[in-house]
């Protein structure tokens, strides 16, 4: 039997996505993007998965961008198909679970779209990050121009689109295209570590954060502060608010349980 292309791992609150063609550093066929958006819409269901993490298999990447192969000879409405049918770029955004990426490796074109696509991005030091669409004559269809500017800026962004060129984790971490870089051996403890200590927050107030923020780049200010202001009304209706308030009051450490 076929091995799968995408590995769902659950420890406690915490599941990881691994994308598992590491033969081709994980390139994006269709069946990665179908069964990518599947096992993260199951998680989505799981409400004792309080964060999902998405890494690449293998030793080198995390994704080394769509399937180059997939792209010979298609024309442009199979590709105009291709990129709305699956919705892989939007799926970590629509998690109403904190989505962190583990860039383990190169993280290209497609790959270095969908790391862009998850909430943040934890790097190791091996990882080598860059949009060279360019190289072939395009341009990212994932929404590499969107959100790559709004991470690093435009200038930064013109120059990565612009001249494809694949930088490493210290200057992907300078121009903020990742929030941190780690020895390439200790990734995973760190984003474990870091995901265990978002899981332990309340699901409602984390779910709250993420489409305020999701807001912030998508509204213009006042109708932001609206939004955060319905939000935080909001969240004063959960259990676990309650839970939080009286947990300072009497010293001892919150528990949390989504209600
Ligand atoms: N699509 C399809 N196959 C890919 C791929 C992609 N995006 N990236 C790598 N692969 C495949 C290679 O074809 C090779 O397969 P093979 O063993 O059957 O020949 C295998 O993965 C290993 O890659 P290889 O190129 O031998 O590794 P390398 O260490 O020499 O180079 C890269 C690594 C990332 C620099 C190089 O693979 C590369 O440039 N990939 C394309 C990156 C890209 O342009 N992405 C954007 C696409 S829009």
């Amino acid at each position: 039997m076929a091995e799968p292309v995408i590995l769902v791992d659950i420890d406690g609150r915490v599941a990881t996505i691994t994308i598992n063609r590491p033969d081709k550093l994980n390139a994006l066929n269709a069946d990665v993007r179908r069964e990518f958006v599947t096992a993260l819409h199951r998680l989505n269901g799981d409400d004792d998965v309080r964060v999902v993490v998405v890494t690449g298999a293998g030793e080198k990447a995390f994704v080394a961008g769509a399937d180059i192969k997939e792209f010979a000879g298609r024309s442009g409405y199979e590709q105009f198909l291709v990129t709305k049918s699956f919705g892989i770029f939007e799926a970590p955004e629509r998690s109403p679970k904190p989505v962190v990426a583990a860039v383990n490796g190169f993280a290209l074109g497609g790959g270095c779209e969908l790391a862009m696509a998850c909430d943040m991005r934890i790097a190791s030091d091996k990882a080598k990050l860059g949009q060279p669409e360019i190289n072939l004559g395009i341009l990212p269809g994932g929404g590499g121009t969107q959100r790559l500017p709004r991470l690093v800026g435009l200038g930064a962004a013109y120059k990565l689109l612009y001249t494809g060129e694949i930088i490493g984790a210290a200057e992907a971490l300078r121009i903020g295209l990742v929030d941190e870089v780690v020895p390439h051996e200790q990734l995973m403890t760190r984003v474990r570590e870091l995901a265990q200590a978002i899981a332990e927050k309340s699901p409602a107030a984390l779910q709250f954060i993420k489409d305020a923020v999701k807001a912030s780049v998508r509204m213009p200010l006042d109708e932001g502060i609206r939004l955060e202001t319905t939000l935080f009304g909001l969240a004063f209706s959960t259990a676990d608010k309650e839970e939080g308030v009286h947990a300072f009051l009497e010293k001892r450490k919150a528990e949390f349980k989504g209600e």
